[in-house]
């Protein structure tokens, strides 16, 4: 008998056993087929699991864990091990789709040596796939010397949240002249790095078109419009678990916050109520220890007498 409901279900039992992995050559034949990609966010074991079993493509251990996971204001607080601790537990629930780390900041801006080397981190201790990196044309060699080390790697270009003190903001990049150039430049920059696939967020969708048709990584658009090659949510977002109202993109797909708090609002009833547990949610002891325990009772009983 188990004594841990919580799991549910076995650990490590995977039902989907028929689903082909996903990989950074099935993405590009993806993108060549125009069968668009499907790419959530997920940060812990449970979450991994769901999404991975519903049949997304990638999943992405954001550093929006930030603010989802660990409350900060930002996403520039999360370091090194907080982003391994969740890749690990996300590793054990993934099992059919690509897996993708987000370097945090501060792990591959200061020197190539300590980029590559945290790089590798994710692959060899957290388990993942491909890691994520913000920047344009200024990351293009820093990504050849991550994809020398063999690591993929993603490139992640628009609205780089990182980058939010010098944007002045999370501001939608993109809408001059000149902002297009520079993106376009950043894109074709990084395609020609060799990155597995370019995320590209905050952009008009006419840009982001542009982008998708001029460059062979697969583009995956957040806030970017319907026309990149795949599509990325963060999990919370859609779930409605981050406390406050979401971006003009984000499409509520379930109230996990309602659902939550629902349940957790009835517990605290039953339990003040007494209505839980139940006697069929107790254990019992066995008939004879149960004898045995009345005989020792009365003896003691009957010596108080
Ligand atoms: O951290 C994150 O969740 C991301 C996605 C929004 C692309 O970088």
């Amino acid at each position: 008998m188990s004594l841990t409901p919580i799991t549910g279900r076995r650990l490590g039992s995977h039902e989907d056993e028929s689903r082909p992995k996903v990989t950074t050559a099935s993405l590009r034949e993806q993108k060549l087929r125009h069968e668009p990609i499907t790419c959530l966010t997920a940060y812990d074991y449970s979450a991994a699991r769901l999404v991975d079993e519903a049949g997304i493509d990638m999943v992405l251990v954001g550093d929006s864990l930030a603010q989802a996971m660990l409350g900060y204001e930002n996403t520039l607080s999360v370091t090194m091990d907080e982003m391994l601790h969740h890749v690990k537990a996300v590793r054990r629930g993934v099992k059919s789709a690509l897996l993708v780390a987000d370097m945090p900041y501060g792990s591959y801006q200061i020197d190539s040596k300590t980029a590559v080397s945290n790089a590798a981190r994710f692959v060899k201790e957290g388990g993942a796939e491909v890691v994520k990196i913000e920047g344009g044309e200024k990351r293009a060699e820093l990504i050849r010397q991550i994809i020398d080390a063999e690591i993929p790697v993603a490139g992640h270009i628009g609205l780089t949240p990182q980058s939010v003190n010098v944007m002045g903001g999370y501001k939608v990049q993109g809408k001059s002249l000149v902002g297009i150039e520079q993106l376009m430049r950043d894109a074709v920059a990084l395609d020609r790095a060799g990155v597995a696939c370019l995320f590209v967020e905050g952009v008009p969708r006419e840009v982001a078109a542009m982008i998708t048709s001029e460059v062979g990584a697969p583009t995956i658009g957040i806030g970017a419009g319907p026309d990149c090659d795949g599509q990325v949510l963060v999990f919370h977002d859609i779930l409605n678990l981050t406390f406050g109202p979401p971006a003009k993109f984000v499409r509520r797909y379930g109230d996990a916050a309602g659902l939550i708090t629902n349940a957790v609002r009835a517990f605290r009833e039953d339990v003040r109520s007494r209505q839980y547990p139940s006697d069929e949610e107790s254990y019992h002891l066995p008939k004879e220890t149960k004898a045995g325990l009345e005989t020792v009772l009365e003896r003691k009983r009957a010596m108080q007498r």
